[in-house]
């Protein structure tokens, strides 16, 4: 990702202070913040209040937090307690519990002397394999925005819905990376992006897409329809959280509603995600997926920028393309609903296969119900 003339990982480490640093996504789009996270319970928070989010990050960010806890206590009593801990953070995405695994594998079999440094070690290179795994589903991506556009002999219009994009992973995104990679290779395209209420990760998605110069417009969420009607949608794009073997995908909620728009209006509706997100275990998407189910307020309120005038000397002090930094951000939240009036908020909903007409991995794009086949190719 780039930042200004910055180039930018998600989540990256100091050395030194044997630390991990993470771009900070509750203070986007208005100010680019970065946080350092010194200890396993700081890396927890981060992903339970989604200062760090998207199902690859959050796995990555839960590797480096498991770093971070044998860096205190490498026992086999410390390694468990810190895995479930982390493990409990979010329940949907399945990268979280697949990351942990894998580090826990790797972990048991060592001698506590050597585990801190296995653990950071590892850690390092999920975050590598992330970035590689994203950039090749970006290039397969971009086949398809490409024969699209070849097909059309105009601009490619993209729908996507909450943020796959750099900020949801190490690097590059999922469904972002092939929107990028079709953009750097010269292919005309343009973005509807979706609000995603109540978190709006939409805004993180426009922010990105601002900062590397792709044409983008930013949407209620109930107009997808309307546009797939009209034309205006060439093809759908969105990431994943969870993946039954059957194809069938948990993303955030108000997917399922816009692959239903895309079925009736024979736009083609497309995932984008890494193997790690398929959960082979899984045979009932729709009964055996844990949906989270977060805070009502998150509904009842709504923050954002204070545009309350305020005396020149208050003013904060705009940096590089405009962004505030954190310590000068105003963040208001304003009250929509009494919370005497229930609100509920799943996080997530299931599109079922048959709404899907592929699934891009890196290792290619196939109909879902071939995905099954991909069990044993990590
Ligand atoms: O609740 P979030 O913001 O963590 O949910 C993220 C999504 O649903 C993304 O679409 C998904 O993780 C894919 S990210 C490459």
């Amino acid at each position: 990702m780039k930042v200004g003339q910055t180039h930018y990982r998600s989540i990256w480490t100091d050395e030194v202070r044997r630390s991990v640093c993470i771009v900070d996504q509750t203070c986007l789009p208005h100010a680019f913040a970065t946080l350092r996270l010194e200890s396993r319970d700081a890396v927890a928070h981060a992903i339970r209040t989604m200062q760090v989010r998207g199902a690859p990050l959050i796995g990555v960010a839960a590797a480096y937090g498991l770093a971070l806890a044998m860096d205190a206590d490498s026992s086999n009593a410390a390694l468990e307690e810190s895995a479930s801990l982390l493990n409990a953070t979010r329940p949907t995405a399945v990268n979280l519990a697949w990351a942990l695994k894998r580090m826990t594998s790797h972990l048991r079999n060592l001698p506590h002397q050597s585990r801190a440094s296995a653990a950071w070690a590892l850690a390092h290179k999920m975050a590598d394999e992330d970035v590689a795994t994203n950039a090749a589903i970006g290039e397969y991506g971009a086949t398809l925005i490409r024969s699209i556009h070849e097909a059309k002999h105009d601009t490619v219009n993209i729908l996507t819905h909450c943020n796959a994009g750099w900020v949801a992973t190490v690097d590059w995104g999922t469904a972002l990376a092939a929107v990028y990679k079709a953009h750097d290779s010269g292919v005309p395209v343009h973005v509807w992006v979706d609000e995603t209420r109540p978190r709006n990760q939409g805004l993180l998605t426009a922010w990105e897409l601002r900062q590397h110069g792709v044409p983008h417009t930013y949407i209620v969420d109930n107009a997808g329809g309307h546009l797939m009607q009209h034309g205006q949608v060439d093809v759908v794009m969105v990431g994943a959280d969870r993946v039954s073997m059957h194809g069938d995908v948990a993303n955030k909620i108000g997917t399922y509603l816009k692959a239903l728009a895309a079925q009736d209006n024979d736009v083609p509706f497309y995932a984008a995600l890494p193997i790690s997100t398929i959960d082979f275990s899984l045979d009932d998407a729709l009964e055996e997926i844990e949906i989270e189910e977060r805070p009502a307020d998150e509904v009842r309120l709504i923050g954002g920028k204070d545009l309350k005038d305020k005396p020149k000397h208050q003013r904060a002090p705009q940096a590089e393309n405009g962004l505030e930094t954190a310590s000068t951000l105003d963040i208001a939240r304003l009250r929509l609903l009494d919370d005497r009036s229930p609100a509920a908020n799943p996080a997530f909903d299931v599109t079922p296969a048959r709404l899907i007409t592929g699934i891009i991995t890196e290792r290619g794009i196939m109909k879902p119900h071939e995905i099954a086949a991909l069990e044993h190719a990590t």
